[in-house]
């Protein structure tokens, strides 16, 4: 469930690798909290603290790319709007479940995946285009 931070997730630019290991950092706290037994209220906040960060990092990525020619721009910044839904969406219904352990498993899981794949779908291979920015 832990996330382990890999060479290969770098994409080379040093303020969208740190947005990214802050995330991955934030993620793994989120599992360590829950599997410690955290308080709903502790864990609440902690997921609406990675949705502002995901935020922030999805802009800050997005008016680098805007400044690069990447070819798939429009599908990178979908992805992005997907994300966010996806991750707000669990926030919502964390709130409301009275099932949240099972959330809390589901979420973590579907949240490491979808980071990582992002990360490795998305974000790498544009690296070639983004460190024309540097
Ligand atoms: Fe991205
Ligand atoms: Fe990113």
């Amino acid at each position: 469930m832990f996330i382990q931070w890999s060479d290969a997730y770098a994409v080379g630019i040093p303020a969208i690798d740190n947005d990214h290991k802050n995330l991955v950092a934030r993620l793994n706290h989120f599992f360590g909290r829950a599997q410690a037994g955290a308080s709903v209220e502790e864990l609440n906040s902690i997921l609406g603290n990675l949705v502002g960060q995901t935020a922030e990092h999805f802009s800050r990525e997005e008016w680098m790319l805007e400044r690069v020619d990447i070819p798939d721009l429009a599908a990178h910044i979908a992805e992005h709007r997907r994300l966010t839904e996806q991750l707000r969406h669990f926030h919502e219904s964390y709130h409301a479940s009275d099932k949240r352990r099972e959330l809390t498993v589901d979420m973590a899981d579907f949240l490491s995946r979808w980071l990582i794949d992002h990360i490795v779908g998305q974000d790498v291979p544009a690296r070639g285009h983004l460190r024309r920015l540097t």
